[in-house]
């Protein structure tokens, strides 16, 4: 899968994705990322990528001229699946959302800032808005990061258990279950005797009630 992520902050994009899971995925050729700045396409002799609205009010808008020319450059090409504008009044990011953007070809994540884009690049250029929840940051780049890292792990060969992403909250629209590790006990605090019994279906059994008591009480929309 190939990612090319606009933005006029190259830099706070840098470190997420030279680490871990991210940088793996890279090194096995399962993701080809490209972290372009607007900035170097921007015709004015400043370099300026913002001016100010019309109709007056206070903030700056990111112009269309150095996102259109940068866009325009990478579709021609080749042909892109999806050109995303990470925005708060997009539409809220679901694990959904993530299974089938996992199964694309190209997206271009388009990384917002100041008061805003000139609408018009968002009317003629953008094909998906989202939003990473209901809050606002002071720019798109750090929900580019969550949703990129979202849509990659679920690449197959990505994680190195590939049940793993399977077995995931909000996959079957439930929360997973609690999870333990060694000691058997610490200070007095107990693993629960099912998971030392062996019992591998008495285990799922228990998980799938731990799963479905815990969504009920902390999600009980998921189960609508
Ligand atoms: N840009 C600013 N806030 C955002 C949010 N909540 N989601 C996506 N992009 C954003």
């Amino acid at each position: 899968m190939r990612i090319d992520i606009l933005t006029i902050l190259p830099k706070l994009l840098e470190g997420p994705f030279s680490e871990s899971i991210m940088k793996r995925a890279q090194e096995k050729g399962l993701l080809e990322l490209y972290i372009h700045n607007i900035r170097d396409y921007s015709k004015n002799k400043h370099k300026k990528v913002d001016d100010e609205q019309y109709g007056g009010g206070a903030g700056m808008v990111m112009t269309i001229q150095p996102i259109a020319d940068l866009i325009e450059k990478l579709t021609h090409e080749r042909d892109y699946d999806e050109i995303i504008f990470m925005t708060p009044d997009g539409e809220i990011l679901e694990q959904k959302t993530c299974n089938e953007l996992s199964t694309k070809k190209n997206i271009i994540i388009l990384c917002g800032h100041y008061k805003g884009i000139d609408e018009r690049i968002r009317e003629h250029l953008i094909t998906k808005e989202i939003s990473i929840g209901s809050y606002v940051l002071t720019g798109g780049e750090l929900a580019a990061c969550v949703l990129v890292d979202s849509i990659v792990r679920l690449i197959p060969g990505v994680l190195n258990d590939e049940t793993s992403a399977l077995t995931d909250s909000f996959q079957d629209n439930l929360l997973s279950p609690p999870v333990y590790t060694r000691p058997a006990e610490y200070n007095g605090w107990k693993v629960p005797n099912v998971l030392l019994s062996g019992n591998f279906k008495k285990i799922d059994e228990w998980r799938e009630q731990k799963a479905l008591e815990r969504t009920k009480k902390r999600r009980p929309d998921l189960l609508k």
